[in-house]
């Protein structure tokens, strides 16, 4: 698919992604849902920022850059490097488990490649993320998925880069379906099968990195094939 916004960050991603292009994966769910421009937005699992300057800067969002793993000063300066003020953008270390907000804080989140570390808990969007989000807010996620789960009998190919534990990260839409659709208090869900795959993760592993490169030995012995990014859109009733 075409991504117009993502094209001018080519360089500004490059040792900053933690994963397949999260800045692509976030276009595509902003050409499918809109966010208005102000809206107060949590970047959730935001890693070292660059979706987060992606919504500040493409959407006109206000927006909380939030993750467990990345250092938030590092984060500040990344943002303030990017001509983005505290009034615009603010990076915060917390865990998706046990967010620091207020209630009703957010218009809305959006969650790239992150969602599958804590929201696998049939309880974590119901108990831990819907409360801090406005009633009619919405929430983009996307993560990494199978075409079709295969934890039974997993290829050779994905066992080439990654343990059974990890794999136990990946799901396909069914899986995600199921999961979600049990949560009270939400609305409109729609749970697909994204365009971006092979584009999104061809730019990850491309990153002179440890994990890009670990990531490489599944898609060496053909493991693209059992691969794709599950996106999921709902709202809060
Ligand atoms: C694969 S990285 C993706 C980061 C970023 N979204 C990107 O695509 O570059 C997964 C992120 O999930 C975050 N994460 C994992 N568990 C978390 C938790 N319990 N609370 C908040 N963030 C979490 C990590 O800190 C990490 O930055």
């Amino acid at each position: 698919m075409n991504y117009p916004k993502s094209k001018s960050y080519e360089g500004l991603i490059k040792g900053k992604i933690m994963g397949p292009n999260p800045v692509k994966l976030t276009e595509e769910l902003l050409t499918i849902v809109t966010i208005p421009k102000g809206s107060r937005v949590l970047d959730l699992g935001s890693g070292q920022g660059i979706t987060s300057v992606f919504l500040a800067k493409e959407y006109g969002l206000n927006v909380t850059a939030a993750d467990l793993w990345s250092d938030p000063a590092e984060n500040t300066a990344f943002f303030a490097s990017c001509g983005l003020t505290e009034k615009e953008i603010q990076a915060v270390k917390a865990d998706a488990a046990d967010l620091p907000f207020a209630e009703e804080t957010f218009d809305a989140v959006v969650c790239t490649d992150s969602y599958n570390y804590f929201g696998r808990d049939p309880d974590y969007l119901e108990k831990h993320l819907l409360p801090f989000v406005k009633h009619g807010g919405l929430v983009l996620i996307c993560v990494p998925g199978m075409k079709k789960d295969c934890h039974d009998y997993l290829p050779e190919a994905l066992l080439a880069a990654w343990t059974p534990e990890q794999l136990d990260y990946i799901h396909d839409a069914e899986y995600w379906k199921n999961l979600i659709s049990k949560t009270d208090g939400i609305t409109d869900l729609s749970v697909f099968v994204m365009e971006s795959n092979t584009e999104v993760w061809e730019d990850w592993l491309l990153e002179d990195n440890e994990y890009a490169k670990g990531d490489r030995k599944a898609f060496d012995a053909g493991g693209g094939k059992y691969l794709n990014f599950v996106g999921i859109l709902l709202k809060r009733a």
